[in-house]
């Protein structure tokens, strides 16, 4: 059969189809075959006349990762790194350590693997079933996220007391440790001498990153590398060719964070934004195979693995550094730039002096980066995309924006105090273009941004404007 025309599709199910297609890098025509595909393989083809029952077409295999949790506060990312592989189509074991049973339940990784959770290494009924050997030899690779200092040991010396480090002894397949511990015992001589064992031996690892700890006050090297950055980990090792990659060769540059404008040079004047939604955007656009640029105000957030990072401070350090790192195929505007800076910045700290007046703070208007670059008479990147972060009249606000700034989309939402978006970590994004508006549902900052990427892989590939 050449071909099949499917009429009579509502809109929603077109926009469905649209983003999905959208998020596994396929067309939406190659995303319907494929839905097709899986579908009819569901089926039990029938009988040919006479040549008895004909076997039904097979599903190619799925690649089979085991997932080792270890007990660390990074455990509950392991959740978010599952459905990240199962996205990838990949099948999806879970093996829980003793201490990660202290941070996650077998119930809520075993809700998201959709098989059974494996804790015991004298599970009679394991053993008869799926004993720890053939957990080992099942895998075509074993992750570890995270991979606690203790489990790195036991590791390095080959020990197997229970279930996670005897599977981990017993494999044959290739290893990946994300590791992630407090900072001091990463850099701990024992811990080093482990890793240094462990890359010896042949074990991948990914991470750790920068970044601030679970416990406050502590930053450092230590925090587990993101859920999609240890998932490209495994596409690379598993060459997962069908991995979606639909940015590829693509430059896209990001904003993220607030800026910092001196007041003098030990006051600044600053504003609530995180970087969280800038910072899930490079990852995502990263993680979908782009070359990406992050001009970065002063954040709390660790830097990517794979991405270009530029810190600056204030909006003019933001503007040159985006203007030196054009050109650029996508700009995306996700910083929350002052709008002021002080006119009259003390060059030496401003003293309080007993009876005299307070300082006179000028502001003066700060550069527009979005408007500048999406006004460029010349190397303007072919989509430009900036935030409309507003407490009131969020769609009309948005749309004049998008007027007014000269870009081609604007992500609205309302950072009004009780959604809790600024700071937080999850998002309600309407996405206003020439041609109309989208809601996006309530999400984390990591799917908005995994939304937004697949929503610009259609738009580069000419699915939607
Ligand atoms: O005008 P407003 O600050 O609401 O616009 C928000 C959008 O414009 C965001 O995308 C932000 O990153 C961008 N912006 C900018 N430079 C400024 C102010 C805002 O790039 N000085």
């Amino acid at each position: 059969m050449a071909s099949l025309t499917v009429r009579q599709i509502d809109e929603a199910l077109k926009q469905q189809l649209r983003l999905r297609a959208a998020r596994h890098g396929r067309s939406v025509e190659d995303e319907v075959r494929t839905i097709l595909r899986e579908a009819a393989s569901d089926t039990e083809t029938p009988p040919s006349p006479g040549s008895g029952p004909m076997p039904a077409a097979k599903p190619v295999a799925a690649k089979r990762v085991l997932l080792i949790v270890g007990g660390g506060i990074a455990a509950y990312k392991s959740l978010d790194l599952i459905r990240r592989m199962k996205e990838r189509g990949l099948a999806v074991r879970c093996i829980l350590t003793k201490a990660a049973e202290e941070f996650i339940t077998p119930l809520s990784a075993g809700a998201i693997t959709g098989e059974r959770v494996f804790t015991d290494l004298f599970d009679p009924a394991h053993e008869f079933d799926v004993g720890h050997i053939r957990l080992a030899r099942e895998a075509d690779l074993i992750v570890v996220a995270p991979a606690t200092a203790d489990l790195m040991a036991k590791m390095a010396n080959g020990l197997a007391g229970d279930l996670a480090t005897a599977v981990l002894l017993a494999t044959t397949a290739q290893i990946l440790l994300a590791p992630a511990m407090n900072p001091r015992m990463w850099m701990n001589k024992a811990t080093q001498r482990n890793l240094a064992q462990l890359i010896a031996d042949g074990v991948a690892t990914i991470g750790p990153n920068e970044g601030e700890m679970a416990e406050s006050g502590e930053r450092g090297l230590g925090r587990m590398a993101e859920p999609l950055e240890i998932a490209a980990g495994v596409e690379k090792i598993l060459k997962l060719h069908g991995a979606p990659r639909p940015l590829k060769g693509k430059r896209i540059l990001i904003t993220a964070g607030p800026t910092h404008e001196p007041i003098d040079p030990v006051r600044y004047i600053a504003n609530r934004s995180s970087g969280k939604q800038g910072y899930a955007i490079a990852i995502a656009a990263a993680a979908a195979g782009a070359d990406v640029i992050l001009v970065s105000g002063p954040v709390n957030v660790p830097k990517p693995q794979g991405v270009t990072v530029i810190d600056v401070e204030s909006a003019r350090d933001m503007l040159a550094a985006v203007e030196r790192a054009l050109p650029a195929d996508v700009a995306i505007f996700a910083a929350a730039v002052a709008d002021w800076r002080v006119a009259n910045a003390g060059a030496q700290k401003i003293k309080k002096q007993a009876g005299a007046a307070t300082p006179d703070l000028a502001l003066t208007e700060n550069p527009d980066i979005l408007s500048t670059v999406a006004h460029r008479a010349t190397g303007r990147p072919g989509l430009v995309i900036g935030f409309a972060a507003e407490t009131e009249n969020v769609l009309a606000n948005a749309k004049a924006k998008l007027a007014k700034k000269g870009c081609d989309w604007i992500l609205a939402n309302d950072v009004s105090p009780a959604t809790g978006i600024m700071g937080g970590d999850r998002n309600t994004i309407q996405l206003v273009t020439a041609s109309g508006v989208e809601a996006w549902p309530p999400q984390s900052k990591e799917d908005a941004a995994a939304t937004l990427i697949a929503r610009i892989a259609a738009a580069l590939n000419g699915e939607q404007n």
